[in-house]
């Protein structure tokens, strides 16, 4: 190959396989706060009042995001998930929230929220009910989209229940156009490929032309099998779905579940690192009322947000796996790499794993700088390529570190080479 063809084929490997949609949002991806995990479909207010699809859920969350440093630490989106809507469209076909559950409608609701300095997310569904069994949109896109902009809603997630596979498609980018249409941006979450893989291998170029950001694969539950299966499926298509992720677009693998009920504390350790390692929007479904002291630090760490929102936006890929250890790395700005080992040995104790056997490792030639985020904050100071460091993981737990190059002559170097072999190297079996 030329040496200009060459640099071509390095420069393509560089940006996203397609533009995204042109909205100017989800630049880094999204953070915030999602109803649906923890507390689903919960339509009873008179026995439930404090954890029923209610305003005064999202009030109370908004609430709590400012006080307790949430807001702070980028969590911005407060976003009300199926379950919403009265079950009948008004007298001008408009949906409309349940009368007694949200009594001052979504307008209001949207201004408490923004009072706060927050945003509001709503759903929907590209179909003829949502998967709950509320009013779908099909026939309604422009009726729905403009009323959720006439309500100064800021994202809208739309599922595919109730839909006929082959008009996906046309169904997910009518309702983009439609959102584009009203003026308002309005962050669009789909969950298109999901519902298409059993049909096709989806488009992912058209995907990220019209979406902020696409669910692959199943809902996420508070079980470590749940977050195990979503990676395990989004590692089985890393090829696929890597390169279309990037500013404007990602990867959804679903909410974190954090601070819940099913993750022991390095299960959630392991969820949080590979959220930020995948480029996920960081959308919790917790209870931000009663979140014990760990989960919230691990939620805020800001050594690990800061991964997940780099700014060069690369999704990350699993690139080894061998001896009950897999290794995902994710490049980042100034030439960095972000390192994840998850231990998946579910028995015993601690394991020792070599970072110098990391794919990623070779940037420590000549030196590096490594810092070390979980289990524990610790700075390893200077490295070669040569070192040998033993992280301990824990079982289904994970060790995440940084690794910065030292000499800039190599860290140009590597640049290229990296972009040019990190997509289509192999698993390297430990
Ligand atoms: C589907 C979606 C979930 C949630 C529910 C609501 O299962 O994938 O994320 O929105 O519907 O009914």
């Amino acid at each position: 190959m030329s040496r200009a063809a060459c640099l071509l084929v390095i420069i393509s490997l560089m940006s996203p396989a397609a533009e995204a949609l042109d909205n100017g949002l989800a630049l880094k991806p999204t953070m915030g706060w999602l109803h649906w995990e923890r507390f689903m479909c919960n339509i009873d207010c008179d026995t439930d009042p404090n954890n029923c699809i209610s305003e005064h859920l999202y009030m109370q969350m908004a609430d709590v995001m400012v006080k307790e440093g949430w807001k702070e630490a980028g969590y911005e989106y407060v976003c009300i998930d199926d379950c919403w809507p009265s079950h009948q469209r008004d007298a001008q076909g408009r949906l409309q929230a349940d009368p007694k559950r949200f009594p001052g409608g979504i307008k209001k609701l949207a201004d408490y929220i923004h009072s706060n300095g927050l945003k509001l997310g709503i759903y929907a569904d590209v179909g003829d009910k949502t998967c709950a069994g509320y009013p779908g949109s099909l026939g309604y896109y422009e009726k729905d989209a403009q009323t959720f902009a006439d309500w100064d809603v800021d994202l809208l997630k739309f599922d595919g229940c109730f839909m006929n596979r082959a008009l996906l498609g046309e169904g997910y980018t009518n309702m983009s156009k439609a959102l584009n249409n009203t003026g308002r941006p309005i962050l669009y979450s789909c969950e298109w490929p999901l519902y298409e893989w059993p049909l096709k291998q989806p488009n992912y170029t058209a995907i990220r032309e019209t979406c902020n950001h696409w669910r692959n694969f199943d809902d996420v539950f508070d079980s470590w099998s749940s977050v195990k299966s979503i990676l395990d499926w989004t590692a089985a298509h890393q090829d696929i779905i890597v390169p279309a992720a990037g500013p404007g677009g990602w990867n959804d693998p679903d909410m974190l579940v954090i601070g819940n009920f099913g993750l022991s504390h390095d299960q959630q350790e392991s969820q949080m690192a590979l959220w930020a390692i995948m480029a996920s929007p960081l959308l919790m479904s917790n209870d931000l009322r009663d979140i014990c002291p760990r989960s919230k630090e691990l939620l805020q760490n800001k050594r690990i947000i800061d991964i997940s929102q780099d700014s060069m936006g690369k999704q990350g890929y699993r690139t080894a796996k061998g001896n009950n250890f897999e290794v995902w790395e994710r490049p980042l700005s100034k030439n960095r790499l972000a390192v994840a080992v998850l231990n998946k040995l579910e028995t015993g104790g601690p394991r020792g794993f070599n970072i110098g056997a990391a794919p990623g490792w070779k940037i420590c030639g000549p030196q590096c700088n490594v810092t070390q985020i979980l289990p524990q904050y610790k700075e390893m100071g200077v490295q070669t390529q040569q070192s040998k460091i033993i992280v301990s993981v824990n079982p289904s737990g994970t060790a995440l570190l940084t690794v910065t190059p030292i000499s800039s002559d190599f860290t140009r170097l590597h640049k290229l080479n990296w972009q040019g072999t990190f997509v289509r190297r192999k698993h390297t079996i430990l």
